[in-house]
């Protein structure tokens, strides 16, 4: 269970209205679940066994093979029960996940069995440390949490996901696929956002991918994917997705948005490799508006081949006089470029002070360019990047 995959360190935002108690859950819940992370694949196998006992139709719900991915549904709990001190900043997200677990077909006694079998679970491994003050730290906060995914999916009348045939595979670089699909109901998404996908070669394993494109009449959605080596879906993506595979699409997610839309303060966008995916999309929806601010984009890779939307970028920029992008690279020279990491790239090339920013990439390039970006100045209420994306 690594802090980098959960992104628990992201920058925290300032403080928002929490109450003491909530303030002390959290600590409790930390604290406690400090002493069980060494075991927490024990922890896992343990709190399915549980569940699947509580609930065997449950079972059904989860991809076949276990081994894959056995802690994806702990972890991602675990983490989320971490936030209970940020009550504001979590209501929007869980109500989002509360709608997009309508896809995996969650009932509500399912939540009852998932909050039995985590106390459970936590009890058994925790031991003497199980003290009456965590259990009601745990109990509380899963109970608010499971309230409001529960509220949130029940008040949703939209579909749970929604299919969408491939049109287009075709790959942009080695290991990079652009993937065009075509839903016949609009899909809701924002510019900046993301949804989940399931592609039919790898069934009930949900992966977030974000829309290259703004949304459009025609129902069309571009993607960008990039194969990870050893990765179960964005492998299949990238080397067997082929036209006319019908894949499924979750309910739109996402933070990620141009900063409050009457604004119209200069913008910085910076983004590392696929992570310039959203920034695509809130680039294509600026380019359909009459005036825009003044945008700046920094994209970064490693080496050049990295930056496999430079040339789209590029003809963007030739079109659209309020857009500048600059490439930044590690190793090996582009023509305009900067060489160097973006968090170093981006400080040294302005103040940005005055700017909205937009940041989007890996965890640990997101924390890097975020602390530079403080360090210069810039207030951190003027930058926005998806706080609680869970991989
Ligand atoms: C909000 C959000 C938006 C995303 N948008 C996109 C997108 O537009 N395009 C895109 O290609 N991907 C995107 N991703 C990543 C994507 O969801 C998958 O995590 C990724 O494709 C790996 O899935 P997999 O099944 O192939 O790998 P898995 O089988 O889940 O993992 C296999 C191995 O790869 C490691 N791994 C997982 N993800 C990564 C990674 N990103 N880099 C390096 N190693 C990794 C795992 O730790 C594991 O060891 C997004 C993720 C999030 C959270
Ligand atoms: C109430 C607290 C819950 C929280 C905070 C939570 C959160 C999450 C998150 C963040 C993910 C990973 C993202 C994703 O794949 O979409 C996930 C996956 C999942 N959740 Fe939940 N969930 C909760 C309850 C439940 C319940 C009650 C069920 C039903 C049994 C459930 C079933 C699943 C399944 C099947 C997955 C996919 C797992 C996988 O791919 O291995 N979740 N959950």
């Amino acid at each position: 269970m690594s802090s980098e995959s959960l992104k628990y360190d992201l920058p925290a935002r300032p403080a928002p209205a929490t109450s003491a108690r909530g303030t002390e859950h959290a600590r409790l819940i930390r604290e406690s679940f400090a002493l069980v992370e060494p075991k927490a694949e024990e922890l896992a196998q343990y709190f399915y066994g549980a569940l699947f006992v509580l609930a065997p139709d449950a079972r059904d719900l989860f991809p076949v093979s276990m081994t894959i991915q056995r802690s994806r549904l702990l972890r991602a709990l675990v983490y989320v029960v971490q936030m209970v001190d940020r009550p504001d900043e979590l209501v929007t997200f869980l109500g989002q996940l509360g709608r997009d677990h309508r896809k995996f077909d969650v009932l509500t006694r399912h939540y009852d069995a998932v909050g039995t079998a985590l106390v459970s679970a936590l009890k058994r491994f925790l031991k003497d440390a199980w003290t009456p003050e965590v259990e009601t730290a745990w109990t509380s906060a899963y109970g608010l949490i499971s309230e409001t995914m529960r509220k949130a999916a029940a008040a949703e009348t939209g579909p749970a996901w929604w299919p969408a045939t491939v049109l287009e595979h075709r790959k942009l670089s080695r290991d990079i696929a652009l993937v065009r699909v075509r839903t016949e109901q609009l899909l809701p998404y924002r510019p900046g956002g993301y949804v989940s996908v399931e592609i039919p070669q790898r069934p009930r394993l949900w992966r977030y991918l974000s829309p290259a494109t703004a949304p459009r009449d025609d129902g069309l959605v571009t993607f960008h994917v990039r194969s990870v080596p050893g990765g179960w879906v964005s492998r299949a993506i990238v080397n067997h997705a082929r036209a006319g595979d019908v894949w499924r699409l979750g309910p739109p997610l996402g933070a990620l948005s141009v900063l409050p839309a009457a604004d119209q303060r200069p913008l910085l966008m910076i983004a590392g490799g696929t992570g310039i995916t959203p920034l695509l999309s809130i680039l294509d929806d600026l380019s359909r508006w009459k005036r825009n601010p003044p945008v700046h984009l920094f994209f970064g890779g490693r080496r050049p081949g990295d930056l496999y939307a430079l040339d789209e970028l590029r003809r963007l920029a030739v079109t659209s006089p309020w857009l500048t992008v600059t490439p930044v690279t590690e190793e090996g020279a582009v023509s305009g470029g900067d060489r160097g990491t973006l968090a170093a790239a981006v400080t040294q090339r302005g103040k940005w002070k005055k700017h909205n920013v937009l940041v989007s990439g890996s965890p640990s390039m997101i924390r890097a360019t975020i602390a530079k970006l403080l360090a210069a100045g810039v207030d951190l209420e003027r930058i926005s990047y998806d706080p609680f994306t869970i991989d």
